[in-house]
């Protein structure tokens, strides 16, 4: 009966309402400064031959020491102001530079080679400025000179990040999720307890307390918030299964989980309506990718999903969304999940791979170290997905997006990447546009994205 429901709504929203994404109110604007504009000076010439540039060219710089590309920023007030530096490095090694800030050096930087020249990406850096004009100077530091420079974006101040405890994204839309919210609390201690109270009808706050080891699959019923007792509690060992509810309003919350050999530790399945927040997931990496199986799974035509600040670690089939590439009839249309300040650690595949959903909206993410092989990658959009990619800082990070290339056997997807920071990291490859998003948000700035979500990320934090 579900499916085919999906299949009369899928139809509807066939007739073409992919809109290109205007910012939303509440982002706060970084001013652009075009490397091609006066008063910047490029000691080299600016050039158009490489494409994905904005604005009318770049600064390709004189590949000698001291050649250098300079932007004249004001600044509203003396702060901190957070720098973003587009560049091509379409050479084989880094190219590093000085910063000079107003005449004096603040730090040395290294460009990172970007595979091609036409491949751009935004590096993040932060300085200090005066109030009003303020001169910023890159000075290569060898005679390879400087990347090609494209613009930088300033922002000074900074947007404070979403209060942590807040939810926002899918899971706020149709109705919200509120979990056991007007239901008793429940504290349980043992895994049969916790079974039996996640598996009862009518709505309750379960609290897990220690840390419970179990076996098979718990089907969590609707209308539950399950949330941990300080730091160390949680389960290992099981699979939590949220199914076929419409809506599920399941909260999961401050809980230490484990990956399930052979299974998926989350699993949500034709359901909607679940808060994922703060809790730590993490493994072992095995030399069998197959070892576990998903750390969180969204399938079936799930919807309405938020995943916040959560820490995934050491999995290796992470979180995927949509199944099967032949399952368009009962995904399309649904499968909209929010990803925001999460901290994937070592997670070497699917954070997430998302097939048909739109738009997942993947923002103010923290990616470490996602390269244990050359096919190892943060993001993947499949099979005609939408997502956005907003202000995540990607660090050691094989290939931060796939979308255009498709990945594995699926087809392309669409994908929209903006803001983020890339360091020593693949690209985010991008492909058309996708649907606007129906909820407000404020996305931090992404150059205070790392310090929060390892402040605030993880089982602990409540
Ligand atoms: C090539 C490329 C330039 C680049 C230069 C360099 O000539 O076309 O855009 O600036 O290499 O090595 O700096
Ligand atoms: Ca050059």
């Amino acid at each position: 009966m579900m499916r085919l429901k999906s299949v009369l709504a899928c139809a509807g929203l066939l007739a073409g309402v992919f809109v290109v994404l205007s910012q939303p109110a509440a982002h706060a604007a970084p001013t652009r400064y075009e490397a091609e504009n006066s008063p910047a000076v490029c000691s080299g010439t600016i050039d158009s031959n490489w494409s994905g540039y904005s604005g009318s060219g770049f600064c390709n710089g004189n590949n000698a020491t001291g050649a250098f590309a300079q932007f004249t920023v004001n600044a509203g007030a003396a702060g901190t102001a957070t720098l973003g530096v587009r560049f091509a490095n379409g050479a084989t090694g880094a190219r590093s530079a000085d910063l000079i800030v107003n005449g004096s050096t603040a730090q040395s930087v290294s460009y990172e080679a970007t595979g091609a020249w036409n491949t751009w990406v935004t590096k993040t850096l932060t300085v200090s400025v005066n109030a009003g004009s303020n001169t910023i100077r890159f000075n290569p530091t060898t005679s390879n000179g400087l990347p090609n420079i494209d613009y930088i974006d300033v922002e000074v101040g900074g947007t404070p990040p979403p209060p942590p405890g807040g939810i926002i994204g899918w899971a706020t839309e149709s109705g919200g999720t509120t979990g056991g919210a007007g239901g008793p609390t429940i504290t349980v201690s043992t895994f049969a307890d916790f079974r039996t109270q996640a598996q009862a009808a009518g709505a309750r706050t379960i609290l897990v307390n220690g840390m419970l080891s179990g076996s098979g699959t718990v089907e969590i019923s609707a209308n539950k918030t399950i949330r941990g007792v300080g730091a160390n509690s949680g389960v290992s060992a099981t699979t939590l299964n949220i199914e076929d509810m419409h809506p599920a309003n399941v909260v999961i919350q401050n809980m230490n989980i484990r990956g399930v050999p052979g299974n998926d530790a989350i699993q949500i399945e034709n359901a909607t309506h679940v808060w994922i927040d703060r809790n730590t997931l993490s493994s072992t990496i095995e030399s069998d990718p197959d070892y576990y199986d998903g750390m969180l799974d969204i399938t079936h035509g799930a919807d309405y999903i938020t995943v916040s600040w959560n820490i995934f670690r050491n999995h290796w089939k992470n979180s995927l969304v949509g199944h099967s590439d032949s399952n368009a009839s009962e995904d399309r249309s649904h499968l909209r999940v929010t990803y925001h300040h999460n901290w994937f650690d070592r997670t070497f595949e699917r954070s997430p791979r998302v097939r048909f959903g739109e738009t997942v909206h993947v923002f103010n993410n923290y990616y470490s170290n996602i390269n244990n092989n050359t096919s190892s990658y943060a993001i993947a959009s499949v099979m005609d997905a939408g997502l956005l990619v907003e202000a995540n800082v990607f660090e050691n990070v094989q290939q931060a997006c796939w979308s255009r290339s498709g990945y594995g056997d699926s087809d392309p997807g669409r994908l929209v990447a903006r803001d983020n920071s890339l360091t020593n990291s693949g690209p985010c490859e991008t492909n058309g546009s996708v649907a606007a998003l129906p909820y407000g948000y404020t996305a931090e700035n992404v150059g205070t994205v790392k310090s929060s979500v390892t402040a605030g990320a993880g089982a602990g934090k409540l």
